[in-house]
């Protein structure tokens, strides 16, 4: 578990579900000398997710623990703690993990995990609301403008408290697809501004 005394770099776990593109955005993040923050260790539910190659190519312990493998969510969260517990991880980010995380889970990390959400929370969020769903709503309830939101994770899906939101405007013609494009690189600009902010308001350091 993470110690309470901030010393050197906030140690960081990724936990993703694909692509890996914001996992990408941290990585290059990380690399920068001046960065509070590391990764230790990115998991995947999915096996065949392409964040593990980002996470291989970077040279960061990659773990899948897959879902579909385990009776309950209450079991796979074991093993995904039992993962955590082989490092000494000070913030677990979200970032496109598909998965709902229980109570149970999240209570043993207390705002210590953060997600990004591809739209200005609290408006579209909740259950269903992931993806090109989220994107779909946006238009269809004609918004002037959306944008990333990072947020703590609580058992209430997408209420846990906003750490900070990016905006870019809704044109006439966005599609869901053109919409989620520019949101998705704002996310990439605004998911380690999060963890500096997180790390240095920890005491974290960036040596
Ligand atoms: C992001 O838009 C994130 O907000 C959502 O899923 C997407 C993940 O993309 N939850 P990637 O796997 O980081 O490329």
């Amino acid at each position: 578990m993470a110690s309470t005394l901030p010393s050197g770099k906030m140690k960081l776990a990724v936990l993703i579900s694909g692509s890996g593109s914001n996992l990408q955005a941290i990585i290059d993040a990380c690399a920068e000398d001046s960065f509070p923050a590391q990764i230790e260790v990115v998991i995947s539910n999915v096996a065949g997710a392409y964040g593990l190659t980002r996470a291989k190519q970077a040279g960061i312990p990659a773990v899948i623990i897959e879902h579909k493998q385990f009776p309950d969510r209450p079991a796979f969260e074991d093993a995904l703690q039992s993962a955590l517990d082989a490092y000494d991880i000070d913030l677990i980010c979200l970032a496109g993990f598909m998965r709902i995380l229980t109570s149970g889970f999240i209570a043993r990390w207390p705002n210590k995990i953060i997600n990004t959400h591809p739209a200005l929370l609290p408006k579209f969020g909740g259950e269903g609301m992931y993806g090109k769903h989220v994107h779909s709503a946006v238009l269809e309830a004609n918004e002037k403008e959306s944008g990333p939101t990072i947020h703590y994770v609580i058992p209430a899906v997408d209420k846990g408290e906003i750490i900070t939101q990016s905006r870019v405007a809704v044109e006439g013609d966005d599609t869901a697809e053109t919409l989620a494009k520019r949101v998705l690189e704002q996310e990439h600009v605004l998911y380690p501004k999060a963890i500096k902010l997180i790390a240095e308001k920890m005491g974290f350091k960036s040596k």
